[in-house]
Parts: C-alpha cells; sequence; structure tokens
C-alpha cells in the first residue's frame, strides 16, 4: 500500500474491455473504462470501494455500465432521437496522447486523458462536431477528480446546445442511514412528478421512498453523510450549477434488468451535472465542467454531525 509507485496502467476489464488503472503512491485506485469513458472503481488506500457499480451490471457495449460515474451529454434524462441520457456512456474513448494544456491547478501526476470525437455515423443522431476530452486524475489524499472538456468543431458555423452530468453512483451503508446536506432550502424539479418545480423543506434530506430530483443553482460543495459508515463524501464542482439526487428503490429496482432488487439500499446518485439552463458553445468556444470527490471520516459533536465542518474549507 503505502510507499507504492503512482502508476497509470492499460489493461482488460470485465469481458476483455479495455480499462485504465490510476494508482498513487498510498495505494488509492481508480479504474476507467474507454467504453463510455466510464469511472466503474475509486478505492481508498484500504483498498475499499467508494463507488457503487451494480453486482449485475453488464458490460456489454452499447449497454452503458449500471454503477461508477456514467457520462451524460450531450443530454441529460430527455426524450427524442437521443438516449435518455445521451450517447456518450454508450461510445468506445480513446487515450489522448496530446491533451491541449491544463491550467496549473492540475498538480496531480496520477491521471489519463480520454477523448470523444463524432464518426459519420454519429452525425445522423447529433449533427454536430465536437471534441470531448476527460480527464481522470487521483489527487492527494485519494481524492478522485474529473474534468471535462467540450469544444465545438463544427465547421458550418453552427452553435450547439447541451445538457450534462456526471451520474455518480456512491456505495453507502444504507440508504435509511444518510443525510445529504447542502441542498436543503434550494428549488428542485421532481422528475417523479413530470419536472414540476418545487422548494426543498426541513434542514437536510433523507430517504424513506425512491427520490428522483433535479436541484437548481445549487452550491459549489454538497455532502453525503454515512453514519453507519461514518464517513462523508464531499463534492466540489466547478461550471456545474444542478445537482441530481436519484434512488430507484424498490419497485423501479426491480424492473431494471442491470439492478438487483435490493441494492437501491447500497446507493445513492448525486450528481453534478447542466440541466436547467443548457450549455450554448459557438464554434471553436470551449466548456469545461469539474467534478471533485474526497471520502473524510465524519465527525461527531454530541452525538450529531456536524454539517458545519464537513461544508466549511
Ligand atoms: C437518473 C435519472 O439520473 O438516472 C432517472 O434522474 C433515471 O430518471 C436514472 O431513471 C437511471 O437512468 P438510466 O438510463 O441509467 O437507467
Amino acid at each position: 500500500m503505502a510507499g507504492e509507485k503512482p502508476s497509470v496502467e492499460l489493461c482488460k476489464g470485465v469481458n476483455g474491455l479495455d480499462k485504465v488503472v490510476l494508482r498513487d503512491a498510498r495505494g488509492s485506485s481508480a479504474e476507467v473504462y474507454l467504453f463510455g469513458g466510464h469511472v466503474t472503481s475509486w478505492r481508498t488506500d484500504h483498498r475499499e470501494e467508494l463507488l457503487f457499480v451494480s453486482n449485475k451490471a453488464i458490460f456489454k457495449p452499447p449497454k452503458a455500465i449500471r454503477g461508477g460515474i456514467p457520462i451524460c451529454f450531450p443530454q441529460f434524462s430527455s426524450h427524442g432521437n437521443l438516449e435518455q441520457h445521451g450517447f456518450a456512456r454508450n461510445k468506445f474513448w480513446s487515450i489522448d496522447t496530446d491533451p491541449p494544456p491544463f491550467p496549473s491547478d492540475s498538480s496531480s501526476k496520477t491521471f489519463v486523458d480520454l477523448i470523444l470525437k463524432p464518426t459519420d455515423d454519429d452525425f445522423k443522431i447529433w449533427p454536430h462536431s465536437y471534441e470531448f476530452r476527460l480527464r481522470v486524475a487521483l489527487g492527494l489524499g485519494g481524492d478522485l477528480m474529473l474534468t471535462s472538456r467540450i469544444r465545438n468543431t463544427n465547421a458550418d458555423g453552427k452553435p450547439f446546445s447541451f445538457t450534462f452530468a456526471y451520474h455518480t453512483y456512491f456505495s453507502v451503508s444504507d440508504i435509511s442511514e444518510l443525510r445529504v446536506e447542502g441542498l436543503e432550502t434550494l428549488d428542485y424539479l421532481d422528475n417523479l412528478k413530470e419536472r414540476e418545480r418545487f422548494t426543498e423543506q426541513g434542514d437536510a434530506i433523507t430517504f424513506e421512498s425512491g427520490v428522483d430530483k433535479i436541484y437548481l443553482s445549487t452550491p459549489t460543495k454538497i455532502a453525503i453523510i454515512d453514519h453507519e459508515k461514518k464517513r462523508t463524501f464531499v463534492l466540489r464542482k466547478d461550471g456545474l450549477p444542478d445537482a441530481v439526487v436519484w434512488n430507484p428503490w424498490d419497485r423501479k429496482a426491480k424492473a431494471m434488468p442491470d439492478f438487483g432488487d435490493d441494492e437501491y439500499k447500497h446507493m445513492l446518485c448525486v450528481e453534478a451535472a447542466a440541466i436547467e439552463k443548457p450549455i450554448t458553445l459557438k464554434p471553436g468556444e470551449e466548456w469545461k465542467g469539474r467534478l471533485e470527490l474526497s471520502a473524510v471520516p465524519s465527525s461527531y459533536c454530541s452525538g450529531q454531525l456536524d454539517p458545519q465542518k464537513v461544508l466549511q474549507g
């Protein structure tokens, strides 16, 4: 574990699919499948898995992998010609050997750069030319950092618009033991009620039934507090104003062929996203959306978790 050499290795994953394994010097790791540009694993230096992937996940293109961090682009949850969550999670990405320089904040040396560009066939479903660059990096202390850079490369002078989400599935001890902090009092669109708009009441979000909400104009930090594990996930995001919170609960879980009947108890999706106001890019313009995840031990204060401690700093 500690004292290992950081490494970035291309190898074979489930069903012979290519994956890149990142390992830092302290033993934290992450795995990214080229299929989907899809992160399927993020482990602590004690090899504890932090992301949920269903035991019934089908690693068979073009079906997206159930769990981890699917990338939703160029749309999040809408209908029409495209898959409900877009096509980026169903495509084979390539390793980007010569990405344009990143700003100086990318101090990590343990990372991989992927790229997705449209094929001629893709134009039939979304008639735009783009370059989507994704960097997946392990930061200090085993943080997982994803940076997406999407550029409009249309030669016909046309702008395009898109919505986006990092559809992150967190692994949790028990959904009924969780609190999400940072979204209280915010407005949300309820996907279970035809996207009607409501305002969240109460001090924190807890779970007693299925939830599928798009919180709007959210803060840059959100915390998922897992009482039983005494662990808090902290999401920090940039360029991604919205946040989706999703758990299918029992009835929907049973209807999903690639998801176990009881697995809803051990996962929660909190998805950094740009949905309410689609991003529009003119040719030559680039958008950037960044997500940073950390897992920290929860702190207790008179028997209560203190969300302020988590959200400060
Ligand atoms: C969530 C959506 O993000 O993803 C839900 O809000 C959707 O409405 C869920 O059911 C799963 O989608 P999919 O396409 O991965 O089965």
